[in-house]
Order: structure tokens, then sequence, then C-alpha cells
């Protein structure tokens, strides 16, 4: 049998717990659903960890920096139209991410260029 007390401190519990739930979701899913916090690729030069959600609150880009064909299509995922290999008009998926991530940290002179500060083993 449960006793009186025990039973009122479960409930305080759980209804804490519920509240703790709720304040969490509120603070820690600023996005949009469907849209990723973090990408982790996975290649044979290793693991790139790319922040998502980082490159857009924290160094403030739109999402058509990245996503160039929001304009007439609102595909979000590069490799629907940059295949495994690309030609002359159209990067494949690889170099697009190179030109994409490398050229930009290249521009601004800020984030990663080199081989190893993306790729990790
Ligand atoms: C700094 C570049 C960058 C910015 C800014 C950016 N994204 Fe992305 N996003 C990416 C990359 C790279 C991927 C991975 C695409 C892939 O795997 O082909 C991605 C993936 C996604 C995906 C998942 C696609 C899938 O199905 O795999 C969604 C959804 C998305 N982005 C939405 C957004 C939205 C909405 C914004 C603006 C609020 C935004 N992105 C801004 C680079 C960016
Ligand atoms: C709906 C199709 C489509 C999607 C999705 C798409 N691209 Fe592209 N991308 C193109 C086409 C077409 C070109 C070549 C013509 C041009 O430059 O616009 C291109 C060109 C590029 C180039 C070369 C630009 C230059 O100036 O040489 C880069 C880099 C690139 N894409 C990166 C990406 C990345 C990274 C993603 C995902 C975040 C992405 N693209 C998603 C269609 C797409
Ligand atoms: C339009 C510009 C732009 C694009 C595109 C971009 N970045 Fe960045 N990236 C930045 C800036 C700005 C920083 C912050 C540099 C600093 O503060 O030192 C950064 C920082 C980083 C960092 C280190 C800090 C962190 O937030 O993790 C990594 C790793 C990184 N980027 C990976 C990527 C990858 C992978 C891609 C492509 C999928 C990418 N970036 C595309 C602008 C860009
Ligand atoms: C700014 C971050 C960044 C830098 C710097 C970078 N890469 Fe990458 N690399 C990526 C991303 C993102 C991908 C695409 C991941 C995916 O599609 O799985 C990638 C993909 C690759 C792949 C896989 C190609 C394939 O077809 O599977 C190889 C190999 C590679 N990079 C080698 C290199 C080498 C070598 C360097 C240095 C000259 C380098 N990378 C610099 C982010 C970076």
């Amino acid at each position: 049998m449960t006793s009186q007390p025990n039973l009122k401190i479960s409930i305080l519990v759980m209804i804490a717990l519920f509240v703790a739930g709720i304040v969490c979701y509120a603070v820690f899913s600023p996005t949009e659903p469907g849209e990723p916090v973090r990408l982790m690729f996975q290649n044979k030069a290793g693991k790139v960890l790319f922040k998502h959600s980082g490159h857009i609150e924290d160094y403030g880009y739109e999402c058509i920096d990245c996503h160039h064909n929001l304009e007439d299509d609102d595909i979000y995922n590069c490799s629907e139209c940059h295949e495994d290999t690309g030609d002359d008009d159209m990067p494949g998926r690889s170099d697009a991410f190179h030109l994409q991530c490398q050229g930009c940290h290249e521009d601004l002179g800020a984030g990663p260029v080199e081989c190893n500060s993306c790729h990790a083993p």
C-alpha cells in the first residue's frame, strides 16, 4: 500500500517533471520542425560536423545563402540536384559542398579551410 504522503510526493514529482519537459521543449527547440540543428556527414575522408542552426542563429545566414535554389524550388537536399558525379555546368555533391563551405570560409577569412579542421577521423 502506498501511504498518503508518498503519493503526494509522487504527484508533485510528476507535475515538476511535466513542467520541466515543457520548459525544455520551449527553450531548446527554437528551430522549425524538419530544420536540422546539426548534421554529421560521414564519408571516406572522415566525419564532418556541421552546425546548421549555428550558421543561422550565431552567424546570421539566410536559408537562400546556402540553399541557393529556393527561389524556384523548395528542395533542401543538395544531392537531389548535385549527384555524386558532376560536370562542367553542375558540380557533383562533394564539389558543391567544398565550393560552398570552404568557399565562404575562405572569402571571409573565418571558419575552417584545412581538410582536417572539417574532416575528423
Ligand atoms: C550555411 C549554410 C546553410 C544555411 C544558412 C541553411 N542551410 Fe539548411 N542545410 C545546409 C546543408 C549543407 C544541408 C545538408 C543538405 C544535404 O545533406 O544534402 C542542409 C539541410 C537542410 C535540411 C534537411 C534537408 C534534407 O532533407 O536532408 C533542411 C530542412 C534545411 N536545411 C532547411 C534550412 C532552412 C529552413 C534554412 C533557413 C532558416 C537553412 N536550411 C539554412 C546548409 C544550410
Ligand atoms: C534544385 C536543384 C539544386 C539544389 C537543391 C541545389 N543546387 Fe547547387 N546548383 C544547381 C544548379 C543547376 C547549379 C549550376 C548553375 C548555377 O550555378 O546556378 C548549381 C551550382 C552550385 C554551385 C556552384 C556555383 C558557382 O558559382 O559555381 C555550388 C557551390 C552549389 N550549387 C552548391 C549547392 C549546395 C551546397 C546545395 C545544398 C545546400 C545545393 N547546391 C542545392 C542546382 C541545385
Ligand atoms: C555563407 C558562409 C558560410 C557557409 C556557406 C558555411 N560556413 Fe561554416 N562558418 C561560417 C562562419 C562565418 C563561421 C564562424 C567563423 C568564426 O567565427 O571563426 C563558420 C564556422 C564553421 C565551423 C567552426 C565553428 C562551428 O560553428 O562549428 C565549422 C566546422 C564550419 N563552419 C563548417 C561548415 C560546413 C561543413 C559548411 C558547409 C556544409 C559550412 N561551414 C558552410 C560561414 C559559412
Ligand atoms: C569546410 C569544411 C570542409 C573542408 C575544409 C574540407 N572538406 Fe571535404 N567535405 C566536406 C563536406 C561537408 C563533404 C560532403 C560530405 C558528404 O556528402 O558526406 C566533404 C566531402 C569530402 C570527400 C568525400 C567525397 C566523396 O565523393 O565521397 C572527400 C574525399 C573530402 N571531402 C576530402 C577533403 C580534402 C582532401 C580536403 C582538403 C583539401 C577537404 N575535404 C576539405 C567538408 C569539408
